[in-house]
């Protein structure tokens, strides 16, 4: 986990979402909806939209428990428990991210559906078959020890339960372009292939529903110059620094093949 906190400057969070927040002529003193947010806090390639797209094929009902790993700011957490009304446990390594969390569901009032818990995805401070749903988007990337993380997947998870993600993985070609938004520089760059990722799961006990690759799809979806928002809108560069040449570099290295996105819903028996 090497440099995180350099791939991910929190400081002074809450400071810095209620001024990002005010600037995009929002006023936190009244209730925000998640939608209105979505800019901010989906942090993770394809944004909103990505979050919407794995909803759908993910299908969660309102009675399912929701673990969120690596949940950031927990824009998912809020798309999940207002849209469809299930409870959400986030976990999440970062104690600026968790205040940020926290902070972000009190103002849209779904703190009484969404838990933000302190900790580590290696180490999930939740019972065997707790969960009907995992939920992961761009995080993976940043652990080294997959093995440990889907195996901890596969214990949360009840008979039945399923995985949902998306990630990146590695390309055909070696990653050359740093910083990349999960790596300031190659010892920080975690990526395995979607066939070593899925053999992995396979060993952890995952199997594969839904599992694809929506690289070109992303980018026919997007323009190079499409991530970094205006002044005045809300952005990741509320809390990303160097965001500009993070996500150039993200996209370069879709666009040659160096990494791919893929999207996956596996299922533990
Ligand atoms: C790119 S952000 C994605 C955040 C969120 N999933 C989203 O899509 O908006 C990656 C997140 O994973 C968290 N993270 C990385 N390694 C982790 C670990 N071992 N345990 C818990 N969280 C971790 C980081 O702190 C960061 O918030």
């Amino acid at each position: 986990m090497s440099g995180l906190q350099t791939h991910y400057s929190a400081r002074g969070i809450e400071a810095r979402i209620l001024a990002g927040i005010r600037a995009a002529g929002l006023n936190p003193e009244q209730r925000l909806s998640p939608e209105e947010l979505g800019a901010l806090d989906h942090f993770h390639t394809g944004g909103l939209r990505a979050s919407r797209e794995l909803l759908e094929v993910t299908q969660i009902r309102a009675d399912d428990r929701v673990l969120d790993i690596g949940a950031g700011l927990a824009g998912s957490a809020r798309l999940l428990a207002s849209s469809v009304g299930c409870r959400v446990d986030c976990i999440e390594m970062s104690p600026d991210y968790c205040v940020g969390a926290v902070l972000l569901n009190r103002l849209t009032g779904l703190e009484d559906r969404i838990k933000v818990h302190e900790g580590s995805a290696l180490e999930l401070p939740f019972a065997d078959d707790s969960f009907d749903v995992v939920w992961m988007q761009n995080v993976g990337m940043n652990i080294a020890d997959k093995r440990t993380l889907y195996e901890e997947i596969s214990r949360v998870l009840k008979p039945g339960g399923r995985y949902a993600f998306q990630e990146m993985t590695a390309g055909n070609v070696a990653t050359s372009y740093f910083p990349l938004p999960w790596a300031s520089e190659p010892a920080d760059n975690f990526l395995v292939s979607a066939e070593e990722m899925q053999s992995l799961l396979g060993e952890c006990g995952l199997i594969a529903e839904l599992f694809e690759d929506t690289s070109d799809a992303h980018l026919s979806r997007t323009t190079a110059n499409a991530t970094p928002a205006a002044a005045g809108q809300l952005g990741l560069a509320v809390f990303v620094d160097n965001l500009a040449q993070k996500a150039a570099n993200a996209r370069r290295s879709l666009e040659e093949g160096q990494v791919r996105l893929v999207r996956g819903v596996f299922r533990v028996d």
